[in-house]
């Protein structure tokens, strides 16, 4: 099938080669000429496992190129929206400027019977609005979230665990439906459940599952609070009650917390418009959500400097990690570059080393510090904190090791990733997150 994927970041870059991948002819669209620039050498923007073999190979057959120019979308059967939708400058409410210019944009280019499928994360009715102006050219409106995590967004995008349409009512809707499961052939033949639900419904089952995501991981978190007061292990309590296959241990790690491009700002934008709707009580829960998620990020400090007797003033601080979680080099609201601008401001010399992350970091906060390689990053700490649990700090990184580079010997494990008793065998003082 001929597809346009209007909008090139995360979400929009993979998706394009993704389904150049599996078959389809692909145009990406953006209005940013360096990043078109870029996807058309086959060169990935952004970090993301898998994604420069794709692009390179797409290019290579010819099913996939990119362009600046809406115009190219013409002749397209279905146009992808895979734009952002940032939190807003001065509120909480999502902010849909690229959205409505995207569709602003491919209007001129639709024809009769072209779909578009909007893929970015909106606040629930946008899609009836957007509809009502698709219409008038007989092209057809969907709602096709996206739930692709970065760092696996090639193997999201491909073999989705689940796919969910929101289409119009009767047959224009069956037959917009059955348009994205020809899109979608590979992931339908292996049966992946393939959703049909109204607009409406659509839309929240994308804020619903991040919104679970962040109450799962502030619910252990708000457990990490309770231990710390009573000198129970977070992660052993994690364990256990992620035996119990209702609950499950994923999403149930401890730590400094949820960051990222998409949870912080989608359940706030959530809690904006359940007000809007006169049900902002319904989602009060994720104010606390949100409240304990950015405790975690001080109270992580709090250790830093308690470890130092009250003051971290000109100690020499190693932070493990940048980006918001590792196989990213993302650091939107990341926990980890808070945790690290935190410690700065209290005195210390920060270091912030990360694999992938540093340029980005660097562009947000030039101020700091930063060493890409680990061991000359850790060389005259005093103190080291883990932020983001790469396997070059997390698994390959001995104590042993770590105390012939760093004078100091204090440890705080930001992500409760470290071996606790092999660090305090090595002569460490360890800290974990809601760990005695
Ligand atoms: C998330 C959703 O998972 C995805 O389905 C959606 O499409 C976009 O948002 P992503 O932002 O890539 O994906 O990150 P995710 O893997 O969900 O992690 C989010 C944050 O939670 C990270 O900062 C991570 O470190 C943190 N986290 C995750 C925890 O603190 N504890 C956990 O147990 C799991």
């Amino acid at each position: 099938m001929r597809l346009s994927v209007i909008g090139c970041g995360y979400l929009g870059a993979v998706h394009a080669a993704a389904m150049a991948s599996i078959g389809h002819d692909v145009v990406g669209i953006d209005v940013d000429e360096r990043k078109i620039a870029s996807l058309s050498k086959g060169e990935a923007p952004f970090f993301e496992p898998g994604l420069p073999e794709i692009l390179s190979e797409g290019i290579a057959s010819g099913r996939l190129r990119f362009s600046t120019d809406m115009a190219d979308a013409h002749g397209a059967d279905v146009h992808f929206v895979g734009v952002g939708t940032p939190q807003q400058k001065d509120g909480y409410a999502a902010d849909l400027t690229y959205v409505n210019a995207a569709i602003d944009g491919v209007i001129p280019y639709l024809r009769a019977g072209d779909l578009v499928a909007g893929k970015s994360t909106v606040p629930v009715g946008t899609a009836a609005d957007l509809a009502a102006r698709v219409s008038p050219t007989g092209a057809t409106l969907v709602w096709n979230p996206e739930f692709l995590r970065e760092g696996f967004a090639v193997k999201d995008t491909v073999d989705p665990d689940r796919l969910v349409a929101g289409v119009p009512s009767g047959e224009e809707g069956e037959r917009a439906a059955d348009i994205l499961r020809q899109v979608y052939h590979p992931a339908i033949a292996k049966q992946t459940p393939f959703i049909v639900t109204d607009y409406a419904t659509a839309e929240l089952v994308k804020v619903a599952a991040n919104a679970f995501l962040a109450t799962k991981i502030s619910f252990i978190n708000a457990m990490a609070e309770i231990a710390e007061v009573t000198g129970a292990d977070v992660t052993q309590l994690a364990d256990a009650i992620g035996h119990d296959a209702r609950i499950g241990r994923r999403f149930l790690g401890a730590g400094i917390g949820f960051g990222g491009g998409c949870l912080p700002k989608d359940i706030r934008a959530f809690s904006a418009r359940a007000e809007e709707l006169g049900r902002g009580e319904s989602v009060g829960f994720l104010r606390e959500v949100d409240a304990i998620n950015l405790r975690r990020r001080d109270r992580a400090v709090e250790l830093v400097v308690g470890a130092f007797g009250g003051s971290v003033f000109k100690k020499n601080i190693t932070v493990l990690g940048a980006a918001f979680k590792p196989h990213s080099d993302d650091v939107r609201d990341s926990p980890a570059l808070d945790v690290a601008v935190k410690l700065h401001g209290l005195g210390a010399w920060v270091t912030i080393t990360d694999p992938e992350a540093i340029e980005n970091a660097r562009r947000i906060h030039p101020q700091l510090n930063y060493v890409a390689e680990r061991d000359e990053a850790l060389r005259g700490a005093d103190g080291v904190i883990l932020v983001t649990e790469w396997d070059e700090y997390r698994r390959d990184l001995s104590p042993e090791h770590a105390a012939t580079l760093a004078t100091g010997r204090v440890v705080v494990d930001g992500r409760n990733g470290l071996d606790a008793a092999a660090w305090r065998a090595a002569g460490w003082t360890y800290y974990g997150m809601g760990r005695p």
